[in-house]
Formats: structure tokens, sequence, C-alpha cells
């Protein structure tokens, strides 16, 4: 599954007064140039290995024994395995997309989060719950984005660029969001960037140049680009899937904005995972291609039963194929670490409180936007709440 050619990410950004020393190539085989974190390679060999289905089954036991125990819950994202999907399901935890799985974790009344995803993911849940405990199965699940993005280059950028207004993805570290004034998942970014053009401001996007060019064609906005990548969706191939197509002329085109553009320009639906598997269940097709983790199918099968999914061509089988479609970091988590920290208390989050506080202002942000959009869209809806909305706005 994993290949052991180096992969070289270049970071650095779309701008006629680009500073040449600033420029970083960042390679995802060396852990030291990684940053200390886990890289591609490290793990693919920390994925766990397949357990006898006895041991599962104690496993799982276990972990639900340990949940009740420790007043703990289970916060999973939609590209973990399949099996901790269903066991924060049944056990009263979510499977969501990482906007969902932040509002989750702040707003659930446990005290301690178990979050099963990668480390902003985890980080994310304690600087909005620093009251609470918040363990990962693996400490050391980290993102092609998050290690593209260290605080010191990132900041000599938002030095270069005073006058913009810094929007990060959540994909970022705590210490890259303490620099932002926005943080934004996928399922929020158009909107957000959308708002903040209207509003006559110029944006310094980062990381992820995909998502970035994606909003910046959508909603016109004045966007300077770091040019970060996820290593999944970064190798999904638009000639490849022009072909497929051809195969499924019938099929609807679901892709995640991660994608290159040359991907997301023949997608039917661009979205976060959420958005997705919304879109699978509400187009009106059978057969759907779909560009993101592959972990995201087994939801989508769940949620729409008869219909079929394809996976989105990659490099797969080929010597530059580092995920083949599967993200390593999200691999990591499986149902011993989870059970082990669980038990022993290990991999929980420690952050900086002052750091913790910085890093929660452009997250709130993001947050309390999405709160009023949600208002926003349901008042549409239903007209004897409008009335109750609207009660207390004066003539225009
Ligand atoms: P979502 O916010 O769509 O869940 O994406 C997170 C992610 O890491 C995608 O690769
Ligand atoms: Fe990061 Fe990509 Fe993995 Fe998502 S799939 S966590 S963006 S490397």
């Amino acid at each position: 599954f994993f290949c052991s050619k180096n992969a070289q990410y270049e970071h650095k950004w779309t701008d006629d007064r680009m500073n040449p020393t600033l420029l970083r190539t960042f390679d995802f085989d060396s852990p030291t140039a990684a940053g200390g974190s886990c890289s591609v390679g490290q793990a693919w060999a920390k994925v766990p290995e397949d357990l006898p289905g006895q041991r599962r089954d104690e496993l799982k036991a276990r972990i639900r024994t340990l949940l009740r125990r420790e007043n703990a819950v289970l916060v999973a994202h939609y590209y973990v395995d399949a099996e901790l999907q269903e066991l924060a399901d049944e056990t009263g935890g979510c499977v969501a997309d990482s906007l969902e799985m932040a509002r989750f974790g702040r707003d659930h009344a446990a005290s301690t989060l178990v979050v099963a995803g990668v480390r902003f993911m985890g980080e994310t849940a304690k600087i909005l719950s620093p009251g609470k405990r918040v363990l990962m199965p693996d400490l050391d699940a980290t993102c092609s984005l998050d290690l593209g993005c260290p605080l010191d280059a990132f900041s000599a950028f938002c030095d270069a660029h005073p006058d913009r207004t810094v929007v990060v993805y959540a994909n970022t570290s705590a210490a890259v969001k303490a620099r932002a004034d926005w943080a934004v998942t996928s399922a929020i970014a158009l909107d957000i960037v959308a708002d903040l053009h209207a509003r006559g401001e110029k944006i310094l996007w980062a990381p992820d140049r995909h998502l970035g060019a994606y909003v910046q064609s959508q909603t016109g906005a004045d966007m300077l680009l770091w040019q970060g990548s996820c290593l999944v969706h970064d190798e999904f191939k638009g000639m490849e899937l022009e072909l497929l197509r051809a195969e499924y002329p019938q099929a609807k085109v679901l892709v995640h904005p991660e994608s290159p553009p040359a991907v997301v320009a023949q997608a039917d639906v661009v979205g976060s995972t959420s958005q997705m598997i919304k879109a699978a269940c509400e187009l009106d097709a059978t057969h759907f291609i779909v560009a993101t983790d592959q972990g995201l199918l087994y939801k989508m099968r769940l949620a729409a039963p008869g219909k079929v999914f394809i996976a989105a061509p990659t490099a797969g089988g080929s010597a530059t194929c580092k995920s083949c479609a599967h993200c390593p970091w999200m691999a990591m988590n499986g149902l011993e670490n989870l059970a082990g920290c669980l038990e022993r208390g290990a991999g929980e989050i420690l952050l900086d409180p002052a750091l913790g506080r910085q890093a929660r202002r452009p997250i709130d942000r993001m947050l309390d936007f999405a709160a009023r959009r949600d208002r926003r869209v349901k008042a549409s809806g239903d007209l004897a709440r409008d009335a109750a909305l609207f009660s207390a706005v004066g003539p225009a």
C-alpha cells in the first residue's frame, strides 16, 4: 500500500512580491523535515493490523465500558475505520465532518472527548473545550496540510501582507490558527469568504491551494494563496476521471474541494464530506463517482442504500502514489489504540492556555457565522418561525 518514493511538497505563495528566501520544501517521508510529527512512511507503518473477529469484539466491549466509566464520548471523522464509526454512532457520539465534530465536542456534556481523526481535530476540540480532557488514539496522526504550513514561514507570509484578512483552513495547528482572523472548514469556506469579499476585504488564504483556488473562482475574492495540498485529494486525476465518466455516463460526480481543479471542474457537486453524503442521498441518480478518502463510502452506503459508489481514479499503483485515496494518518486510528488511550489516559492533547485562547477567536468567529447562517437558512422554510425571528427587526 505504501510507496517509499519521497514526495516533495513546495510551500510557497503565488505573489509577484514573493521572497525566494521564504520558499520551503517539505519532505513528508523525513520526520525531521516534517517537524517531528509522523511522516507518511511512519504513518503507514503504524496503521493497525487486521485483528481476528474475537479480539475485535473484546476490544469493542471494552471501549463501550471505558467510555461509560470515563464519562467520555467518541467523536469520529468519516475517514476513520468503519468499526470506529459504528462505535461512535452506537455509543451516542458522532461521526461527522470537521465542522460538526468541533460543534459536537464543544456542546456535549461529557468530561472527556475522544477524538478519532487527526491532530488538528483534537486540538480544535481542546481549544473549544479547555476544561475537558481530550484524548486521541495516536497523537502522531497528523495532516499534510498542517505539516506543510509551519508557523514561522506562515507568520512571515502574514507579516508581508498586513492589509489582508487572514483566513486559515481548519487543517492547521493551533499556533497557525492563533495567527489568523478566521478559521474555516470546507463546509463553510465559500460562505465566509463570500461575506468577507462583499465587505471589501482582501484575503490571505492558507494552506490548501486547491480549496483556495476553488473558493476564489466561486466568490471572485482577491485571495493570496499558500501552496499546501492534501496528500490524498491531490492524487485524483482529471484525465482518468474523464475516462471513468465515459464508462458511467449516468453517474453523478461528487468531489471534495481539496481536489485539483481538473477534477473539481468535472463535479456535479463540490462539498465537504457531510455535503457529499447529503448530495448522494438527495440527487436523483443511482451511480456516483466519489473523489475523496474512501473511508467516506461506508457512511454513504449506509445513508443511500441501493446506490452505487465508485472511487474516483488516483495515481494508484504508480510510483508516486502516497495514499491511494486513503489518508495514512486517519488510518492510524484503531480499536487497540482507542481502548489504550481510554484505559491509560494516554494521547492527551495538552495546549498552552494562552495559545488556546488566541486560537479560539477565529474558530468562534466561524462557529458564530455558521449559527447565524443556519438560522437564516431555517428562516426561509418555516413561516411561523420566520415571523418570530423577524419580530424584532424594524423598518429598513
Ligand atoms: P471535512 O471538513 O470535509 O470533513 O474535511 C476534512 C478533511 O481533512 C478532508 O480531507
Ligand atoms: Fe489532511 Fe488530507 Fe488526511 Fe484530510 S485527508 S486529514 S486533508 S492529509
